[in-house]
């Protein structure tokens, strides 16, 4: 038997409903705060992901799926390199929306000079290699917001908001949501704090691991975020960059605060919040479920250097995505059902000599927007009853012998087991107006 891809999940019944309620929840709030759905392709550019993510990245490093076609893998193969390939050969499966988006933003000029900024909402599947477990996938679902344009802390503060509003909607108890901010500073104060952390880093070789002896080399932050627990122990003396923010990122930062504090929003400060994406300048952020154990739900920050990283004019922008898959399962453990009710349906049920005034009725009531099933398979009466029980239809209509002599069909509340005739050609309005109340 065939099987799906190791750490890719199937969606389809609750699970579809669920992902589908996320998306529709998002689109209405989203557009409450003047974002447009955007939609880029799965594929993109090595480079895309090389100029935005960071080369020195895990993500970049060890999680991206890379792809050619076949014609050029069995070259590929023969050659022993990827030297020769030319960037638009060098493709990869997009391990999130963000370097995608602002590629985009770029490409068509979405963010003109002097022009408003791009506000911009995707929803799609994101890949990365790693290792699966629960809540960590290779093929995972994320919903976010890019933000291009805008440098006012007042739009860091909106990000969060916007995002703390999209959990409550879903269903989460906002009392169990842990909200962690920090500012990862920006281009003047940044490269003397990481200098200070790789220097803190060798000085304490002998206590840490061999990753981290790398990280210093390539990504010192990173090293707040090792596994093993000596490191963390060490890293917790390590220069924390509330003390090495230059007076501009102080400021903002400052600003971004108090925006929360006047929203009404709690939040959590950490200084070691580095996040995994080397774009980030400035405000980050992380939600995670306490007691969930699924990690962090949803994540974000400013990347006012990812514009120009990617080719365009330097142009300031902040955003966030949130995962599928954790928020679901996260909801799952507070007994939220994030599916909502099946849409139910109407289902018609009919005798084989007056299957072709179902066939008509059917189509009748398809038209005028009401879900409506009927028998495909030939199956007696009650058969039909049970199978509009399992689907949970709210009517039935009936259409038998003496019905279609006369013209109507039997229309019978599934609930109440009342029923009613109604001519044929009223069915549709009928069943509309019994829905509707
Ligand atoms: P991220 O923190 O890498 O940020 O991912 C955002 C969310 O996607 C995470 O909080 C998590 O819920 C989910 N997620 C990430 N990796 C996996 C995985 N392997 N399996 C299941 N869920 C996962 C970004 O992707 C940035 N693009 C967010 C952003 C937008 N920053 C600015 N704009």
């Amino acid at each position: 038997m065939a099987q799906r891809v190791q750490g890719t999940e199937d969606l389809y019944g609750d699970y579809m409903r669920a992902w589908q309620r996320m998306t529709d929840v998002a689109r209405e709030l989203f557009d409450a705060y003047g974002f447009d759905a955007i939609e880029t392709p799965t594929l993109e550019q090595v480079d895309t992901f090389v100029h935005g993510i960071g080369e020195s990245t895990d993500v970049v490093r060890k999680e991206m799926f890379r792809v050619v076609s076949g014609a050029l893998f069995d070259d590929l193969l023969a050659r022993g390199s990827e030297a020769h390939l030319k960037p638009r050969q060098r493709m990869a499966m997009r391990p999130e929306g963000t370097a995608g988006v602002v590629r985009a933003a770029v490409e068509h000029n979405l963010v003109p000079q002097g022009g408003a900024p791009a506000k911009l909402w995707y929803a799609g599947a994101m890949f990365r290699g790693e290792r699966p477990q629960r809540g960590r996938l290779r093929q995972f679902h994320q919903v976010g917001v890019e933000w291009i344009g805008a440098s006012d802390p007042a739009a860091d503060a909106e990000c969060v908001i916007v995002l703390m509003e999209y959990f409550r909607r879903l269903g989460f108890d906002s009392s169990t949501l842990r909200l962690t901010i920090n500012s990862m500073g920006d281009g003047t104060c940044r490269p003397a704090y990481r200098e200070a952390v790789r220097r803190f880093i060798l000085d304490h070789a002998d206590e840490m691991c061999e990753d981290c002896i790398e990280r210093a080399a390539l990504n010192p932050l990173r090293a707040f975020d090792c596994k093993n627990a000596r490191c963390r122990e060490v890293m917790e003396a390590a220069p924390k960059v509330d003390q090495a923010l230059c007076d501009d990122c102080r400021l903002h930062y400052g600003q971004v605060k108090r925006y929360l504090d006047e929203a009404g929003i709690p939040y959590v400060e950490d200084p070691r919040l580095v996040r995994g994406l080397d774009y980030y300048t400035r405000t980050v952020f992380e939600v995670e479920v306490e007691g969930s154990g699924v990690g962090a739900i949803g994540g974000g920050g400013r990347y006012d250097g990812l514009m120009e990283l990617e080719g365009g004019r330097p142009t300031p922008g902040i955003g966030f995505a949130v995962g599928f898959e954790r928020i679901y399962l996260a909801l799952q453990a507070q007994g939220v059902a994030m599916a909502g009710e099946g849409s139910g349906c109407v289902y018609v049920a009919s005798m084989p000599d007056q299957r072709a005034a179902a066939f008509s009725a059917t189509l009748a009531l398809r038209n005028a927007g009401i879900r409506t099933e009927a028998d495909y398979q030939g199956r007696s009466l009650k058969a039909q009853f049970k199978q509009a029980n399992r689907l949970g239809a709210r009517i039935c209509v009936v259409l038998g012998p003496d019905e279609v002599a006369a013209g109507v069909a039997t229309v019978r509340d599934m609930t109440s087991h009342e029923q009613v005739q109604v001519p044929l050609a009223e069915l549709a309005s009928h069943v509309a107006e019994r829905l509707g109340a």
